[in-house]
């Protein structure tokens, strides 16, 4: 059956999705693949497929036994843990069943005020001080605030815990990002203990109350409460401890962060430097602001186009066939969210910004059970601030010659830094 099938050798590719190459343009990366077939093979990282057509992406991404999640959804694998996103079935059932009511549509609503008021406070200053950053200083303050509110985190920190993720991607290599993920894990550990006793009803304080961290530790090394004290007391770097409730609490408490900071924020960076280079439709979408239709395809639509977490990997867990391509047990295939979702077989004009697209069935927030567990907070994020940025700051303007993406874009197609000025007057609210 393997020979009437292609073999790697027809459909290997020259691509590193961690490469220099692939950050300048991930989407044209993925496009060339895309051109050669839906489903390639590049040697980089000991050899992965690569899926970047919206079929085939939607089929893996659907069948969650023959691609597992478990070894990690990166390639090469990250040594950090993160779950739900690498948890397979059964046990991933239960974190959702955990986790879902805190982030679903009704509790995401509950926060649409606060999240207003924390967007107006960051862009009200940029205003007043004529400029700023656009990633850390108007697009991180929300994302950052809302992860730490909703996980039960006092947001006074919110800079530190929000920095260290950019300065992961952007600067990967340097070893006080390092440090300073030590020291903010050591600290939701502590908070993570301290729920135990009184755990409330956010999503650390969940994490106890349905029994989660009990049940999915039940039978690992240092599950026993003073077993596990004492391996949390010999931790000594992120990602090195064991694996007792309190640790899950804090892994599970930690991918929330990660995953809640850095992709909304660079979703809106992404936008928002779009919107600078492109001020007729700045204008357009100011004037139609509260036509409900326009703005809640434009919201989609930006999203669509910019899918900021552009891949994710799975790993095959039984020789199989998939579109015309011999897979082997073992092999690492990566899905490409940010390619599926500018196939022209799915989408009529895909590389362009469609506001009035519908159906806009993109798959920016994945498919199937590890369809993202924020997507409703971030929708809902993304739309306020960009709401406010046009309303607070309608004149700000990029210093495109300073502008600085992630050094690798791998997991998050990312800025680090996009300087922006805007005129005193700013606001034009009343
Ligand atoms: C524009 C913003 C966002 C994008 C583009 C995005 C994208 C994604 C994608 C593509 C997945 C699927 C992962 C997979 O299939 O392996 C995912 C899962 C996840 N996302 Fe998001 N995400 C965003 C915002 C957020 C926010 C705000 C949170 C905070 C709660 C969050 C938390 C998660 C978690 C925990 C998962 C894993 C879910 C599971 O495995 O069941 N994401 N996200």
């Amino acid at each position: 059956m393997a020979n009437q099938l292609l073999r790697r050798a027809d459909c290997e590719v020259d691509f590193n999705h961690h490469s220099p190459d692939y950050a300048r343009d991930p989407a044209g990366a993925f496009h060339r693949l895309f051109l050669k077939c839906p489903v390639t093979w590049s040697s980089a990282h000991c050899g992965y497929w690569v899926v970047t057509g919206y079929t085939e992406a939607y089929a893996a991404l659907q069948d969650d036994v023959l691609f597992s999640s478990a070894y990690g959804v990166s390639v090469p694998p990250q040594l950090r843990k993160a779950s739900p996103i690498d948890v397979d079935p059964p046990q991933h059932q239960l974190y959702r069943q955990a986790l879902n009511k805190g982030t679903s549509p009704s509790a995401v609503r509950q926060m649409a005020g606060q999240l207003t008021e924390w967007a107006r406070e960051a862009m009200d200053k940029v205003a007043r001080e004529g400029g700023g950053d656009l990633v850390i200083d108007v697009a991180a303050p929300v994302p950052a605030k809302a992860i730490m509110a909703m996980l039960g985190l006092e947001q006074d920190s919110w800079h530190r815990y929000a920095s260290v993720w950019y300065e992961l991607f952007a600067h990967p290599m340097d070893k006080r990002v390092y440090d300073e993920l030590a020291y903010i894990w050591d600290e939701i550990h502590d908070k993570v203990r301290e729920r135990r006793a009184n755990p409330g009803s956010d999503l650390i304080g969940r994490m106890w109350s349905t029994g989660l961290l009990d049940e999915v530790t039940r039978n690992r090394p240092g599950s026993c409460p003073a077993e596990a004290e004492q391996f949390s007391r010999g931790f000594v770097s992120a990602g090195a401890a064991a694996e007792g409730p309190i640790e899950e609490g804090t892994h599970t408490a930690m991918s929330l962060l990660g995953a809640g900071v850095d992709t909304t924020t660079n979703l809106f960076s992404s936008v928002g430097l779009w919107l600078a280079e492109h001020p007729d439709v700045r204008s357009w979408l100011t004037e139609n602001m509260d036509d409900t239709s326009v703005w809640d395809h434009g919201v989609d639509e930006f999203i669509r186009y910019f899918a900021t977490a552009p891949a994710l990997a799975r790993t095959v867990t039984r020789d199989t066939e998939f579109f015309g391509h011999w897979l082997e047990a073992g092999d690492r295939i990566l899905i490409s969210f940010l390619a599926a979702n500018r196939d022209p077989r799915a989408f009529d004009r895909p590389d362009e910004l469609v506001f009035n697209r519908s159906p806009n069935r993109h798959m920016t927030f994945g498919v199937g059970i590890h369809r993202c567990l924020g997507s409703h907070l971030a929708r809902l994020a993304f739309s306020l601030m960009l709401r406010e940025l046009l309303t607070t700051l309608p004149d700000y303007e990029v210093l495109a010659d300073q502008t600085e993406y992630y050094e690798d874009r791998a997991n998050i197609a990312g800025w680090s830094k996009i300087p922006i000025i805007c005129p005193v007057s700013g606001s034009s609210r009343a």
